[in-house]
């Protein structure tokens, strides 16, 4: 079998990104509004600090203002509590993130609820949760949606009756992805580190969403022959020499070797979750002020 075509999620993103610059500049032309988005980092996870820097630089190119607030380890839950109340407040801030994971001395629920449902750009909020499930307006957590519209990309209308599996339930990821998935009309099943005969489920898969966060957990041997294969995972590996690399969940030679289409890492989902929290930002600006959305 030929080898999988790459889905290029470098270029998908930049294409969002672009139509989200226009949507800005349109609704600045029209009403003077900046969209305005909202960082918040607690402590100096390094990881959390590659992937703000990043968002900060992505929210000007896009034209949007952004705000970013590091704050030390050491914040206390009521001290971060008080910076969301004044973000809610802030009429120039249309999104809020707080980056997570957040230091233990914090309860992330807590937080994530203390913001405004219509600034959650992650989508995390109880409200917007509900929302996606039901099917209502929901703010649409970035990641799941990024693969989903790369899902697109591959499978275009052909959605509709897949079997779809995904790989990991997490709050972020998985629990979102199956519903969007299910909004798409496929077939969903929702696997994760205690599912039973694993390998088997996931074969029965058109479209499977590797986000369970170990390095190279699903081998080529899960993959159905044409699948189209969304990996999620970003993870350092040690590789010889005292050097490192980026490897997703998903064994990407051998699935290469099975899968009809597959992302790379780096270069597949992680460029699509910022064009998606920009996509957000601008949606949020527009409901919070009954303005018409643009189609992103
Ligand atoms: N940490 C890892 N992914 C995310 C995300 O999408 N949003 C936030 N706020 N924190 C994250």
């Amino acid at each position: 079998m030929a080898a999988a075509r790459l889905i290029d999620g470098k270029a998908v993103a930049a294409r969002l990104r672009a139509d989200v610059a226009a949507a800005a500049t349109a609704l600045k032309a029209a009403h003077g509004v900046v969209p305005g988005l909202a960082a918040v980092l607690v402590g100096d996870d390094p990881a959390s600090q590659v992937y703000v820097k990043s968002k900060t630089k992505a929210t000007d190119d896009a034209g949007l203002k952004g705000f970013t607030h590091r704050l030390p380890a050491a914040t206390s839950e009521p001290e971060l509590l008080r910076l969301v109340a004044q973000l809610n407040a802030d009429n120039a801030v249309d999104g809020i993130l707080v980056q997570l994971p957040l230091p233990r001395q914090i309860d992330a629920q807590r937080v994530i609820e203390a913001i405004n449902p219509a600034k959650d750009v992650d989508g995390f909020h109880p409200e917007n949760v509900g929302r996606l499930w039901s099917g209502g307006r929901a703010l649409v957590p970035c990641t799941p949606y990024g693969c989903l519209l790369l899902a697109r990309e591959s499978l275009g209308n052909n959605l509709a009756g897949a079997e779809a599996v995904v790989v990991g339930r997490s709050n972020i990821v998985g629990k979102p992805m199956a519903a969007l998935l299910l909004g798409e009309h496929c077939t969903v099943t929702v696997t994760h580190s205690r599912t039973r005969e694993l390998p088997a489920v996931a074969r029965r898969a058109d479209l499977l969403v590797a986000a369970i966060g170990r390095p190279e957990f699903v081998r080529g041997d899960w993959i159905k022959p044409g699948a189209t294969v969304i990996d999620v995972g970003i993870n350092r590996i040690a590789d010889g020499d005292g050097k490192s690399r980026l490897v997703g969940d998903v064994a990407f030679a051998e699935a290469q070797r099975v899968a009809g289409a597959i992302t790379p890492v780096p270069g597949g989902v992680g460029p699509m979750t910022i064009a998606c929290l920009l996509r957000n930002t601008v949606v949020a600006a527009c409901r919070r002020r009954g303005l018409p959305e643009p189609t992103l």
